[in-house]
């Protein structure tokens, strides 16, 4: 199979973009990281990146007189490095028309909250506050809006009446590393088509056992309804 060449968006720590690196290196994602771009000098990303001898690129917005002229030197460094695909794994900004122009439904992005609820920034934080039963995460294609464009893979978790926002987002990033990897490896594979905004996969298989949160009553352990947080009366 062809390798697909990748180029890597990231503002942060990178764990996302550390569990790419190793499913390529496994051998499950037919692909190889060209480049990575980063927005934040500090980022701990870029230690990866040196690490697995792959390129990187520090590029400040402010050096730019606008958010088009910013994403097209963008797109022209990810286009001098034959990359195929664009992966925003943690990249803080929203991106501008001209690399989506560039690289139309091959901008792919990785959100911490089952989309479209809780779009935009501390999608965790939103969750938890917002009180769901179900949370979870979305890697999707990205277009011009915050968070809008279509789904390719979705992962849930229950949102426990424990949580915090660190708890939720803890159990989040786990199925972030799983759903990330498993994108690309569709993309990669050539088995991602559309439907008029809808992705399609190729071969997929589903499975219909629902998610049910909190469990029904004839599932719970026994004694679990005496433990619990703290809580006003109804
Ligand atoms: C991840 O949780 C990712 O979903 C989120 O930032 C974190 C980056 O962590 N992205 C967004 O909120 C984008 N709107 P990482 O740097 O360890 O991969």
């Amino acid at each position: 199979m062809k390798t697909l060449k990748i180029g890597v968006l990231a503002s942060g720590r990178g764990s996302n973009f550390q569990a790419i690196i190793d499913s390529i290196e496994t051998g499950y994602i037919p692909a190889r990281i060209n480049l990575l771009i980063t927005d934040n000098p500090n980022a701990f990303s870029i230690e990866r990146a040196e690490k697995q001898g792959i390129e990187s690129l520090v590029m400040l917005p402010k050096n730019y007189v606008s958010r088009d002229e910013y994403f097209s030197d963008i797109a022209a460094e990810l286009r001098k490095r034959d990359v195929e695909l664009v992966v925003l794994a943690g990249f803080m900004r929203i991106v501008g028309r001209t690399l989506i122009e560039a690289y139309p439904n091959r901008v792919m992005n990785i959100h911490p909250a089952l989309l479209p609820s809780f779009p935009g920034l501390h999608g965790q934080k939103q969750a938890n506050d917002y009180g769901v039963k179900i949370s979870g995460c979305t890697v999707h294609f990205v277009d011009e809006g915050m968070d809008t464009g279509p789904i390719i893979i979705q992962a849930a978790v229950p949102g426990r009446d424990d949580d915090t926002e660190e708890t939720l987002s803890e159990r989040i990033l786990k199925l972030e590393h799983k759903i990330f990897p498993e994108a690309i490896k569709l993309f990669a594979e050539g088995r991602i088509g559309m439907q008029g905004r809808k992705v399609v996969i190729r071969g997929a298989v589903f499975d219909d056992r629902p998610l049910i949160s909190p469990p029904l009553g004839r599932d719970l352990q026994e004694g679990s309804e005496e433990k619990g947080p703290a809580c006003d009366g109804l």
